[in-house]
């Protein structure tokens, strides 16, 4: 690791930015990603979570995010329920593993999805620390969509439940989709937070996908959207499901 960035996220630890300081695991993590070449410098703090504090950084010209999942404040017998029945993991012997499965999670579900809807760029993932990409500009994030009422609600939650339609067959439900994790940059919605996202033959797949749909359906209710296009819930589901090209013969 070079002086410079070593001192770059020291100084930052010194700041106390972080809101405390880094434990030793996810400081191991950020020399590494910062060796490999992953970031540069980490420049400011975003949002700062129970599971997880999120950090504005740098990787040349590109603006990042650092996502840092915390190990002792996460709710472990929750993300266990997620977890288990995935079978892109094999299980977890400690609370750490348990974290690192899950930011693990994030990125795998981010890399599926990445080419088909708008979401952060999946960059990197080292232990509980995952790079990808900064939606916004400056440092200034995009606004979530619970701030930030869509001038064209409509058009936009027709966008959503398409990203919705596009991620399902890209074997992946969000599992944790609402008003919260939606950003709205510039009127285009940009998913994020998609470490709950399970696949399609996870047991909790279907209640996730119904949830994910009426917490969408609510939130535009009270924009004045009653329905998507004049469909009622499991109408919905089925469309979802519906494959692109059999839709097209229909
Ligand atoms: N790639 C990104 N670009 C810009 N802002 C982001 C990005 N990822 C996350 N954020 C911001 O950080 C906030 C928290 O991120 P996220 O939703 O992924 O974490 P979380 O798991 O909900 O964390 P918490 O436990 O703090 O709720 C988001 O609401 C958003 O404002
Ligand atoms: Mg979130």
């Amino acid at each position: 690791m070079s002086n410079a960035e070593d001192k770059n996220i020291t100084q930052y630890e010194d700041k106390k930015i972080s809101g405390g300081v880094f434990d030793k695991a996810s400081l191991t993590a950020l020399h590494t990603l910062a060796r490999k070449g992953f970031f540069d410098e980490l420049t400011g703090i975003i949002s700062t979570g129970k599971e997880a504090n999120v950090y504005h950084g740098t990787r040349g010209e590109q603006e990042i995010v650092a996502k840092i999942y915390l190990i002792e404040t996460s709710d472990f017998r929750n993300m266990d329920l997620y977890i288990k029945g995935d079978r892109r993991f094999s299980g977890w012997r400690n609370k750490r593993q348990l974290v690192y499965n899950w930011a693990q999670k994030e990125f795998c579900n981010l890399n599926r999805v990445y080419e088909k809807i708008k979401c952060p760029q999946p960059i990197a993932i080292e232990k509980n620390v995952l790079i990808m990409g900064f939606l916004g500009i400056d440092g200034v994030p995009a606004p979530k969509l619970k701030d930030a009422i869509p001038g064209d609600p409509i058009g936009f939650l027709d966008t959503v439940m398409n990203y919705v339609k596009e991620m399902y067959w890209c074997d992946i439900i969000h599992g944790d989709l609402s008003e919260y994790n939606i950003l709205n940059w510039d009127e285009t919605p940009y998913l994020i937070d998609m470490s709950m996202g399970v696949m399609p033959d996870h047991p909790l797949a279907d209640r996730l996908l119904e949830r994910d749909i009426r917490n969408t359906l609510n939130f535009f209710r009270k924009m004045g959207v009653p329905n998507y296009q004049g469909k009622i819930e499991p109408e919905i589901i089925e469309w979802v499901k519906t494959p692109y090209k059999k839709e097209k013969k229909t």
